[in-house]
């Protein structure tokens, strides 16, 4: 006891450094980009201060862009031209995301190219999938978007996708994804499940940056409640047991107890900080109310000390720069 024990010697500058128990590296970030068809040119998102919408044929120059910087992989977000009822764009062969990839691939090669699949940017309701009358009212079907998902998930795959990542939340979607994928002959295509994704209202400037807010009723159906842990931790074992490569929680920074629980179950973690997360900080720092950098970089080391292996951030080209 003190005064024997004095823990500040192990916070003087340069021991401080040394003993630090995780670090930050570039190659554990993944960097979230929106594809737009529908336009020339890039555009400014206005609820993320920094991000941007690229037409398809800007996202190889953004590939370069971002490999420069050592991120070593992009995560796929398409706005199509057109939107149906159920989300045919999502899965045609010239959709925005069919074209940008083989795009990405050509320009870096090694860059590893993860594709978000879900119905909610492709179907004019804003849903994740196809909707129904049910007992409850008007809502997302469940085992009827799955072939949906499996579909997307194959045409992201046939064009060169790395790995594919549903975030629709549906029951089942993993293990319909894995044996689509399979039968398309893409084994080695891995699956990142979103799987342990709440309802949260920190996706609300991603909604207007990729038009997906649903037009009746919200996601609260098949996305988590933030107040269940035991259910959060059930949706990603559930994941993993359908066969998932990698799991997911998100947003993160909320839900590190329970980014810490999905840990333990011995799969890859992604910590996915979210566009409110991004939001909060840059509005905050644009105020002058806290410092951006110190901000940005404390709230991903907590990411890593809960436990993720990668993280998908906003932040990670601006990171990469830094580190
Ligand atoms: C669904 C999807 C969403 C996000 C990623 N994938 C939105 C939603 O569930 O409504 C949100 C990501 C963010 O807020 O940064 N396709």
């Amino acid at each position: 006891m003190f005064p024997e024990r004095r823990l500040r010697r192990l916070r003087r500058r340069g021991i401080r450094e040394l003993l630090s128990e995780v670090h930050l590296s570039k190659t554990d970030l993944v960097y979230p980009i929106f594809i737009d068809e529908n336009i020339r040119e890039r555009v400014p998102i206005a609820t993320m201060p920094g991000q941007y919408r690229y037409p398809v044929d800007e996202v190889s120059a953004v590939a370069e862009r971002i490999s420069a910087t050592g991120v070593g992989a992009l995560l796929l977000f398409g706005i199509p031209a057109c939107k149906d009822a159920v989300a045919s764009s999502a899965f045609s062969p010239d959709g925005v995301i069919q074209q940008a990839i083989p795009r990405i691939k050509e320009a870096v090669p090694e860059m590893v190219v993860i594709t978000d699949v879900c119905g909610c940017e492709y179907t004019d309701h804003g849903h994740c999938g196809i909707i129904g009358d049910t007992p409850h009212g008007r809502d997302l079907l469940n085992d009827p978007s799955l072939e949906l998902m499996g579909k997307i998930a194959v045409s992201h795959a046939n064009q060169g996708a790395d790995i594919v990542a549903p975030s629709c939340m549906l029951d089942g979607m993993v293990a319909v994804i894995r044996r689509s994928l399979d039968r398309a002959g893409h084994q080695e295509t891995l699956i990142m499940s979103y799987s342990t994704k709440f309802a949260s209202s920190f996706y609300g400037p991603f909604r207007s940056a990729a038009h997906s807010s649903a037009v009746f009723g919200d996601r609260t159906t098949y996305q988590l409640n933030p107040a269940n842990a035991r259910e959060a931790f059930r949706e990603s074992e559930i994941d993993m047991a359908e066969g998932a490569d990698i799991l997911m929680v998100k947003p993160a920074g909320m839900f590190l107890d329970i980014l810490a629980e999905v840990v333990s179950l011995g799969l890859p973690v992604a910590a996915y900080q979210v566009s409110g997360e991004y939001a909060m900080i840059r509005a905050a720092a644009a105020q002058g109310w806290i410092d951006e950098k110190s901000a940005i970089m404390e709230s991903l080391i907590c990411m890593k000390r809960a436990g993720a292996d990668l993280i998908i951030t906003y932040f990670a080209e601006e990171v990469a720069g830094w580190l």
